[in-house]
Order: C-alpha cells, then structure tokens, then sequence
C-alpha cells in the first residue's frame, strides 16, 4: 500500500527508473525535482555530486529487493 508522505519512497523510486536514468536522479537530488510525482517539491540537496551519484545507483538496487 502507498502511504502518502511528503515523497516518493527510495523503492518506489527504483521502480519507475533504470540505470540509463541515475544522471536524472542526481540532477534531481542536487537541484531539486517538482511535478514528477505529486504535488510536493523537493528542494536541492546538500550532496556532492559523488555523494548523489552513489545513492543514485544504490536506489536503483533497490528494484531488485522484495518489499
Ligand atoms: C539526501 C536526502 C534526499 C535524497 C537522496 C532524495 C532523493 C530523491 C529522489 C532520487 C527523488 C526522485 C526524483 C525524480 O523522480 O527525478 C526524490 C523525490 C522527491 N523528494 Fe527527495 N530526497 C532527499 C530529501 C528530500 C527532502 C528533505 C524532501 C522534503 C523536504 C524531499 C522531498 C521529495 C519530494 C516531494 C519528491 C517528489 C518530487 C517531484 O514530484 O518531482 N526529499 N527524492
């Protein structure tokens, strides 16, 4: 069941990408994403761009875990 919070849950996020989508995911993450999944904004995150990169590919990981 999807309980509404403010974001996408990390596993809801490696559902809807791939690994030919992490650049995508760390622009997101360093400059912030709106109008992607509802109505909520996430502002830019304090992340080096290797930090970003990192959890980018750690999210998409994620698709392959059973919930
Ligand atoms: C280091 C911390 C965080 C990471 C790694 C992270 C990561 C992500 C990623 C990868 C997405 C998907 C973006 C896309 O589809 O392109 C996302 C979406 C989102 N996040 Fe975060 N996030 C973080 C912190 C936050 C915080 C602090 C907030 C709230 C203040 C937040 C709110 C949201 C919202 C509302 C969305 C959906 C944006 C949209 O609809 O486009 N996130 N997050």
């Amino acid at each position: 069941m999807r309980r509404e919070l403010l974001g996408p849950s990390f596993y809801e996020i490696s559902k809807r990408y791939t690994e030919e989508d992490i650049d995508e995911l760390v622009k997101s993450m360093l400059q912030g994403s709106s109008k992607k999944w509802g109505k909520f904004s996430m502002p830019p995150q304090k992340l080096t761009k290797e930090e970003a990169y990192t959890i980018a590919k750690w999210i998409i990981v994620l698709k392959n875990k059973s919930h």
